[in-house]
Formats: structure tokens, sequence, C-alpha cells
């Protein structure tokens, strides 16, 4: 038996003014994309923006359901709005923007488990890294180059 410690990193930036400009821009496009979320029952709005290699933004956000477990996470609806529309293209960096109409969110919203198990299978079917950027409404922003960093020992189909 054996103790195996598993390390990842993120950059955490102090906040939105610190990012390079086009992460900037990229965080904007995420917080347009929040405005359209359709979320009545959680009150809890996400946006994601995703760049492509070719320079093409995909945005989403979360779309809820009366039927709770029917609605979906903005991370999703990005990831797979790209997929469905560009299956070639790579998907460079994703940037997530989530705020409350009951509270200000001031810590770095991270993507759910699930959606890092989707985002993963994307990661690996382009072999090349998706960096992703979150934050709440303000404060922090928190930056993870890969989504395996948000992810150690990850599903995959090496295992099928
Ligand atoms: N949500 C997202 O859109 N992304 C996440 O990673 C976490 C949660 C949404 C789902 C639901 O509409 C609301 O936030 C509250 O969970």
């Amino acid at each position: 038996m054996k103790k195996v410690e598993i390390k990842t990193e993120i950059t955490v930036f102090d906040s939105f003014d610190e990012l390079l400009k086009e992460d900037k821009s990229l965080m904007n496009e995420a917080i347009k994309a929040k405005q359209n979320a359709y979320a009545p029952y959680s009150k809890f709005s996400v946006g994601a923006a995703l760049l492509l290699e070719d320079g093409t933004i995909i945005k989403g956000n979360n779309q809820e359901n009366a039927a709770y477990p029917s609605g979906m996470c903005a991370e999703r609806v990005a990831i797979w709005n790209a997929s469905s529309q560009f299956p070639d293209k790579k998907v460079v960096k994703l940037a997530i923007s989530a705020s409350s109409s009951s509270h200000i969110v001031k810590e770095p919203v991270a993507p759910c488990g699930a959606c890092r198990q989707t985002l993963s299978e994307y990661e690996m079917k382009q072999k090349e890294p998706i960096a992703i950027f979150f934050m709440g409404e303000e404060g922090k922003v928190i930056k993870a180059s890969s989504v395996l960093d948000l992810l150690p020992i990850a599903f995959d189909k090496s295992f099928l």
C-alpha cells in the first residue's frame, strides 16, 4: 500500500482587471451570455463563452426546467453548441461567470462535476488542453490550464 499525492495547479487573479486583454474580452462574452440564462427556479444565472481555434466565440447559459433535472448548465450548453456546429474546431478557452438575483456572488464559481466530465471528453478528443477561467459576479478569477486540472483521475474511453 502506498499513498499517492496528486497535484494540480490553478492561477488565481485578484480581479478581472488582472486578466490579459483577450481573456477579459472572452469573460465579457460570458457575462453577456449570462443575460439570457433561463433560471427562474434557482435565480442563479451562469454564462459561458468558448473561444475556438479560428477565433469563433460560442456562448451558452443555464436553462432550467420545472422538472428540475431536465435543466442544463451553461458550460454543457456551450460545449455542445460548439461541438454540434463546429465538430472539428478545437476549443482553446472557456470563460464562465455566474450571478444570483438573491446575493452578490463574490467567489469564483467552478464548473460542476458533470460539466467537468463533459468538457474532459472534448479536451481528450482534440488532444489539446482547454483553459478554463471562472469567476462570480465580482472578485477573484481562477484559471485552470486544462480540464484535467479540475478533474484528476478522470474516466475516459480508455476504460471501455
Ligand atoms: N449551473 C451551471 O450552469 N453551471 C455549473 O457548473 C453549476 C450550476 C446552473 C445549473 C442551475 O441552473 C443553477 O446553476 C443552479 O444550480
